[in-house]
């Protein structure tokens, strides 16, 4: 497989074509950005353990049945992934109330959720990404019912999956973010990235955050958190 040219730059990666049209090549960024891309930093060291982290939960949830876009790691920043079209809906849940859930709705963070809270959001960069409803979704033609209940159902095997993952590790995952996109044949794929950048995860002892609210919080050393958490997942993965 080579590489040819820049399909995308993202805010933590970038993403190439490849000689073969089914296939796209990600690099991770040693970048951090917070409200939005506002707040731009670089990170030595981040973009090698996000790919890593990436790495094992991707083969963690193919061991488990959910069909994903991972195909396979070829250096310490770079995967090959199967080319999909986006959804442009980024699917949110939360086991336990934090970051906007908090701001929001005026509840005591670390409230526990449940049922489980399921969030959609239409993935603008120009628009901020605002919170999006399944009518306003299915009025835009962003996705079709059918898909919407996968991204639920999905969304939810997932989280079972790594909150059962995290538990054994003495983690706890608070919420994350989960992006999909569709085969050539039209079948849903999960996408993107799985690092603590698109989730909470904390030290279920100390309470302390080991993900990308460390960046946000200036509360520390992002790459020590996420060091952690792929020396954890090293034990058991
Ligand atoms: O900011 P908020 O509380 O809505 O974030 C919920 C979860 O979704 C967090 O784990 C956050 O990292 C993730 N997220 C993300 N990308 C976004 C928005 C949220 O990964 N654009």
């Amino acid at each position: 497989i080579k590489q040819e040219s820049l399909k995308y730059t993202g805010k933590a990666k970038t993403v190439y074509t490849t000689n073969d049209p089914d296939i796209l090549w990600v690099h991770y960024l040693d970048q951090a950005t917070a409200l939005n891309g506002k707040v731009k930093e670089t990170i030595t060291g981040k973009g090698a353990l996000n790919s890593e982290i990436s790495h094992l939960l991707f083969d963690y949830l193919t061991r488990k049945g959910i069909e994903n876009h991972y195909l396979k790691k070829i250096s310490a920043t770079d995967e090959l992934v199967t080319a999909l079209d986006i959804i442009p809906i980024e699917v949110v849940s939360r086991n336990y109330a934090s970051g906007h859930f908090v701001s929001k709705y005026a509840v005591t963070p670390m409230t526990k959720l449940e049922p489980l809270v399921q969030e959609f959001y239409f993935k603008s960069d120009a628009l901020d990404d605002p919170f999006i409803n399944d009518s306003q979704i299915l009025a835009l033609n962003l996705a079709t019912s059918e898909e919407l209940a996968q991204l639920r159902r999905v969304s939810q095997d997932v989280n079972q999956l790594l909150h059962a993952l995290f538990e054994q590790i003495g983690i706890g995952l608070v919420d994350f973010k989960l992006e999909f996109g569709r085969t050539a044949t039209g079948d849903l794929r999960l996408a993107d990235e799985l690092s603590p950048d698109n989730m909470r995860l904390i030290d279920t002892l100390s309470g302390k955050s080991l993900d990308k609210d460390i960046f946000r919080q200036h509360s520390g050393d992002v790459t020590v958190g996420y060091r952690d958490v792929l020396n954890r997942l090293q034990q058991v993965i």
